[in-house]
Parts: C-alpha cells; sequence; structure tokens
C-alpha cells in the first residue's frame, strides 16, 4: 500500500538541506572574503616598510649631511652629553618607547641575538627563533603567533637587519659592550621585529 511517510521525509531532507545552503552563504567559511580587511601579515610589512623608510632617511638626510662640513653635528650614542645627534638604532630604540605609551595595537622592536645594549635582546622564544632564522635567511621575513607579551596574542614578524655600510661593522666590532666583534659587510646583525597585537 502506498505511504505517505517517504513523501514527508523527502520534504522535511529537503527543508533541511535549503536551510544548510541559505545558512553557508550567509557564513562563508573566509571571514575576510569579500570584506576589505588587511591581512595581519601584510600590515606586519606595512610597519616594517614604514620603519625602513624613517630609519634610512633619518641616517641619510640627517646624520650624514650634518656630519662633514663647519659645525658639524655627529651622531653619537652619547649625544646627550656631546650635543650631538642620536644613533639610528638609539632613535628606533626611543620610538619603541614612545609606542609603548600611545598605542596598544603594535610594537616596533630593532633587537639582536649580541645586542650591544642587553635591553635590545630577544624578549620571547619566538623573537629568539625569528631572529636566527632570518640571520640564515635574510632575504625571508619570519612570521609565528604567540601569546607572548602579558599573555595577548600577537603575530611575530621579524625581518633581517643587514650591514649595509661598513660603519655598521667598524662601530658594533669595536664597541666595548658589544659582545660578538667578527660582523663583516653584508651580515645579518639583527633584526627589526613587528609585533601586531590580535586582540
Ligand atoms: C657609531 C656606532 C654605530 C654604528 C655606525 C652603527 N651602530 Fe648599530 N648600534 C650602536 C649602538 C651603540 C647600539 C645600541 C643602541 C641602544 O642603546 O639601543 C646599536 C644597536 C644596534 C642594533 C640593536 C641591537 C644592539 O646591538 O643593541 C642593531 C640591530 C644595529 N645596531 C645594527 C646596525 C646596523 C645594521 C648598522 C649600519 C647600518 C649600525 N648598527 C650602525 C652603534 C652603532
Amino acid at each position: 500500500m502506498f505511504s505517505a511517510r517517504p513523501h514527508r521525509k523527502f520534504i522535511v531532507a529537503f527543508a533541511v538541506a535549503a536551510t544548510l545552503a541559505l545558512v553557508s552563504a550567509a557564513a562563508p567559511e573566509d571571514p575576510d572574503a569579500g570584506s576589505t580587511a588587511i591581512p595581519n601579515r601584510k600590515v606586519a610589512d606595512m610597519l616594517f616598510e614604514l620603519a625602513l623608510a624613517n630609519r634610512k632617511v633619518y641616517t641619510r638626510d640627517i646624520v650624514q649631511r650634518l656630519a662633514s662640513g663647519d659645525g658639524a653635528i655627529t651622531a653619537s650614542e652619547h649625544y646627550l652629553d656631546q650635543r650631538g645627534l642620536p644613533l639610528p638604532a638609539q632613535v628606533f630604540r626611543l620610538s619603541a618607547e614612545e609606542l609603548l605609551g600611545s598605542t596598544d595595537d603594535f610594537w616596533l622592536q630593532l633587537r639582536a641575538l649580541d645586542p650591544i645594549n642587553f635591553a635590545n635582546g630577544p624578549i620571547t622564544p619566538v623573537e629568539e627563533e625569528g631572529l636566527q632564522f632570518v640571520a640564515e635567511n635574510p632575504e625571508q621575513p619570519f612570521y609565528a603567533e604567540e601569546r607572548g607579551l602579558a599573555g595577548r596574542p600577537s603575530l611575530v614578524a621579524v625581518y633581517a637587519d643587514v650591514a649595509n655600510v661598513e660603519a655598521c661593522v667598524t662601530c658594533h666590532n669595536s664597541h666595548p659592550k658589544s659582545p660578538r666583534r667578527d660582523f663583516k659587510l653584508g651580515d645579518v646583525m639583527g633584526g627589526i621585529i613587528v609585533r601586531v597585537f590580535l586582540d
């Protein structure tokens, strides 16, 4: 005898399938699909480019330009006592300190495995891993996520900082506080670390 049951089952199954199709259309798997959100790695890359440009301009258009001729003003580690200009690395550290007070969205640091200034050493195992990675792969940025600082989730991006002029090498190799004295031109001396907080 013909029963109404299979027919009803079919209708229920059809309704469930249609509902699922609607729900999956409303909530696509990729949360950024169709939105204008910038991926976190891209944000880190952009902040790195900005930091690099600022350091380059400071070195080329201020430090190098004022260092010659009458009334030369030179960059020196002891710039406060000597009424000179801070070193580019010191400007970087001062900016990092400013950022700590002005934003908790990201942080920029110039760090090294063998730093002149002890405070510029890696502060988490992931930073250390990143500095080691870029030392061996200078062309490639390092990215990793961690709950590093105050348990806050963050993306850590590390970019190689290379000795591109002889002065980098001579100053670091002869600095009394430098733990490493065998730098050569072209060596990776440290890394720019961009931390983007994800919470
Ligand atoms: C006149 C000396 C001098 C020159 C030239 C110099 N540095 Fe440094 N550098 C320093 C000092 C001093 C510090 C520590 C600054 C601080 O107090 O944070 C430093 C810090 C750094 C750091 C952070 C880790 C650390 O050692 O504390 C890196 C990376 C670095 N320098 C790379 C470079 C590169 C690359 C160049 C060349 C483009 C360069 N430096 C040129 C003196 C110098």
